[in-house]
């Protein structure tokens, strides 16, 4: 049985409004589901409160279809339409369904982009940061070590909990809604010192030093682990942010891994003693140069054709380095008549490539970089794609399966390669 403090049992009463009390009664029976016996507070809420499709709001039409609707009966899983007032805690809006300049390009229609800019205008309107990004901690929400959080999107979670020491569980729309109202988010998983504990090791024997590297020991450590917490160790190399990002979504998408430790590299891991707690491995896993190899068939392996017709750069979300690397790459060259090039990123990230001027290096060259959205999450490609090819494990595990395409999984210099010439010419083996 979940305890309530003063204040909480207040929002239950409606102290501060339907709205509120419906959301502290979602989270107790959320709470008591998950076995949890209190709540923590949180300043620090990423989701996606309130946006719909527009045949969401067409479920809803008989309640009046609009936000208020949607916030209620969806969000809070109300049994009435209540009205919604601004969120009580710092609260952020992750990855949309469109581009909000280049949505025609993306194939969608004018009611869709309707619909977006209504929820858009509404999600800003109660307060919330118009953010639009699986990347939140490029685009201004850096939580700090400790700090409780309530996070959707497993890449965002996996790097929350384990690069910065942020403590989430992975929320969805409900919880992370509701939480935006109270403040309050069940005391339970990532949020408890015991639960941080690694369970699994993974000895890495051959060197993994660039972002394709890091992508495949994370689809590697994922595959093996599951949803179980890694400790890493051995011959990773150089760690950055982006590393982290592409290794942390590869991670969250063979497995569902929301934290992992890299003994000497992650902040709960300073040795392997402290990240399993004292405890031992359940199971050791070796990635040696075999592992690698049977990695990178397994995220080759949708791949046939060699005409490439679409390459998908910035998943998770591109950071202003990674940018400014495809610039470069790309500069004096050209995107060829048979394929395109569209590169993703949040708008925050995008407004400093416009001042640096690689937007224009990029336009110059036939690609387009876009925001809030990516392939996978808007379904949307140029029309008859047929093969892509990606620098992310998580977009090849993803893409292809949802498009019914092939995909080819390399490294950033390689996919821009395909783009211009419309061929793939990476590696046959690892
Ligand atoms: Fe982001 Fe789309 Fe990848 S939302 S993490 S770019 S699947």
């Amino acid at each position: 049985m979940v305890s309530l403090t003063t204040a909480e049992q207040a929002m239950l009463d409606g102290e501060q409004g339907a709205a509120t009390a419906k959301a502290m009664n979602l989270l107790i029976r959320y709470a008591e589901a998950l076995g949890a016996e209190r709540f923590v507070e949180t300043n620090n809420v990423a989701g996606v409160p309130g946006s719909s499709t527009p045949w969401i709001k067409e479920y809803y039409k008989a309640d009046g279809g609009d936000y208020r609707a949607i916030f209620s009966r969806f969000d809070l899983d109300s049994d009435e339409v209540v009205d919604v007032p601004r969120m009580n805690a710092f609260s952020c809006h992750l990855q949309g369904g469109m581009d909000p300049e280049l949505w025609r390009e993306q194939g969608m229609t004018e009611a869709q982009h309707a619909n977006f800019a209504y929820d858009e205008g509404q999600v800003a309107a109660h307060g919330i940061q118009v953010m639009k990004t699986c990347t939140p901690y490029l685009a201004g929400n850096v939580p700090v070590m400790g700090e409780h959080c309530a996070w959707m999107e497993s890449s965002a979670v996996v790097f929350c909990n384990s690069v910065i020491g942020g403590r989430t569980n992975c929320e969805g729309r409900e919880s992370t809604s509701a939480a935006m109202l109270t403040k309050r988010i069940p005391d339970w998983g990532f949020h408890r010192d015991d639960f941080r504990y690694g369970r699994h090791a993974v000895r890495v024997e051959v060197p993994v030093d660039d972002i394709f590297e890091w992508g495949m020991l994370g689809y590697f450590t994922g595959d093996a682990v599951q949803d179980t917490i890694p400790v890493l160790d051995g011959a990773i190399g150089a760690p950055s942010l982006i590393r982290h990002k592409h290794f942390g979504a590869a991670a969250a998408s063979s497995g569902g891994v929301e934290m992992y430790h890299m003994v000497g590299i992650t902040p709960e891991a300073p040795s392997a003693e402290r990240a399993f707690g004292g405890g031992k491995a359940e199971e050791v896993f070796v990635y040696d140069a075999a592992a690698r190899a049977r990695t990178y068939e397994r995220l080759n392996a949708v791949g046939d054709s060699r005409d490439v017709d679409f390459v998908m750069l910035g998943c998770p979300h591109y950071s202003i380095e990674q940018i400014a690397q495809a610039a470069h790459l790309i500069e004096g060259r050209s995107v060829s008549a048979s394929s395109a090039l569209w590169i993703f990123t949040s708008r925050a990230v995008k407004a400093t490539a416009d001042a640096s001027g690689f937007t224009r290096i990029l336009e110059r060259a036939g690609a387009r970089l876009m925001t809030d959205t990516c392939s996978s999450i808007s379904q949307a490609v140029p029309p008859g794609t047929r093969v892509a090819a990606l620098d992310s494990a998580k977009q090849v595990h993803y893409l292809p399966a949802i498009m019914g395409i092939e995909g080819w999984y390399g490294t950033t210099a390689e996919c821009i390669d395909a783009a211009c010439t419309g061929r793939w010419a990476g590696r046959l083996a690892a």
